[in-house]
């Protein structure tokens, strides 16, 4: 068995099992060099040959032990017929859904966009083969719901608090409610698709979870998340699903144990030896080294790989960040972090 899959069913593997959010960006020059062939980002995302190379990329540098299938959260709601676009230094733009009749308006099956993402996992599953990387899992991914919602509402990630949003999910439970039940359908098919195309290992990206306050979480971060997780079982005992609710603090333990998830990401604010107390063994843990630390690199890199590692030792983990890797991180910090790990006896 695979060490992903090996770790996700509950054990301890040595050395960890590890890769890296958004292990496929712009730190990479071959990534770049691509990503201005393609024009735009969603031209990437939407081109099957170039997607999967790009999926491929860490992995022939690295050898990283997940490859994540290249896409982004929000081609959900793209495919459920929100106008979105991706400007340069400004992040995504999507047409806010405000009204009852715009959320009426919205699919919940795409036949356009997302077949071309089903056809990347199908092709990267044959890469990796035909390529001999035989411990490599390859994941797909959706986004939370309330993190989709999040975006859909407001229109952008403008502001982090996401203050318009919070008002109308308490004022407007009818409006939200409904958007929610959407997204969470149409989220379902579209991971669906994917683990029919060949994906391994799902990974929900719930990385708003932070904000959702008071009943919030309870509503729209744990049930959603409870039911996609359901109806992947029921078709798909045998994948499992990795849930990262970002920024949930004390909220990760209830996250574990009600959603039904077979391990939590967890980001670089979590304390490790709480949360390996808190859990208990047998719930596998992903993440936490602060992507800063890796763009720092040097001593204080390693030192926080090696608390990590030792505070892990003997309970199912992969090693993972804490959050996405930026941009500026030096690749030779990368080798550096991928060495240590796996010099582990
Ligand atoms: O390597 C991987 O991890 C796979 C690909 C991946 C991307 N986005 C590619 C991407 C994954 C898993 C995501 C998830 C995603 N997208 C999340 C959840 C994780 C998180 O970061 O909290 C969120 C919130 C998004 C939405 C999103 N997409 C934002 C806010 C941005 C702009 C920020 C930026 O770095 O420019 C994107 C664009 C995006 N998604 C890029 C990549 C590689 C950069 C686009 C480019 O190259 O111009």
């Amino acid at each position: 068995m695979k060490s992903m899959l090996h770790v996700l069913s509950g054990r301890s593997v040595a050395p960890a099992p590890v890769w890296l959010m958004r292990q496929a960006g712009r730190y990479l020059p071959e990534y770049r060099d691509l990503r201005e062939k393609a024009g735009s980002f969603l031209n990437l995302v939407y081109n099957p040959e170039l997607a999967s190379e790009v999926t491929m990329q860490p992995i022939r540098r690295f050898g990283f032990n997940g490859a994540i299938l290249f896409s982004d959260i929000l081609v959900v709601p793209h495919g459920m017929g929100v106008d979105l676009k991706f400007e340069a230094g400004e992040g995504p733009k999507l047409k806010p859904v405000t009204t009852m009749e715009d959320i009426q308006k919205l699919n919940v099956a795409n036949e356009t966009y997302w077949p071309a993402v089903y056809e990347t996992v199908t092709k990267t599953r044959k890469c990796l083969e035909q390529d001999g990387f035989q411990d490599t899992n390859l994941i797909g991914f959706a986004g939370g719901p309330w993190t989709v919602a999040c975006y859909m509402v407001q229109g952008s990630a403008h502001d982090h608090d996401f203050d318009m949003v919070r008002t109308r999910a308490f004022g407007d439970p009818v409006f939200f409610t409904s958007l929610i039940d959407k997204i969470t359908i149409a989220t379902i098919s579209y991971l669906k698709g994917q683990i029919q195309a060949g994906a391994e290992i799902i990974q929900i990206f719930d990385s708003w979870a932070g904000v959702a306050g008071g009943g919030l979480f309870d509503q729209y971060v744990l049930q959603p998340t409870q039911k996609i997780v359901a109806a992947i079982k029921q078709d798909f005992p045998d994948v499992p699903v990795i849930g990262f609710p970002r920024g949930a603090g004390n909220r990760l333990m209830a996250y574990a144990e009600s959603t039904g998830v077979n391990a939590v990401q967890c980001d670089y604010t979590t304390n490790l030896v709480q949360l390996r107390r808190d859990l208990g063994r047998d719930i596998p843990v992903q993440g936490n080294l602060d992507p800063l630390a890796l763009l720092a690199g040097g001593d204080a890199l390693r030192i926080e790989i090696d608390h990590i590692l030792k505070t892990m030792q003997g309970s199912p983990y992969i090693f993972n960040l804490g959050h996405g890797i930026l941009p500026a991180t030096p690749i030779q910090h990368v080798e550096q972090l991928v060495k240590q790990i796996r010099d582990v006896t």
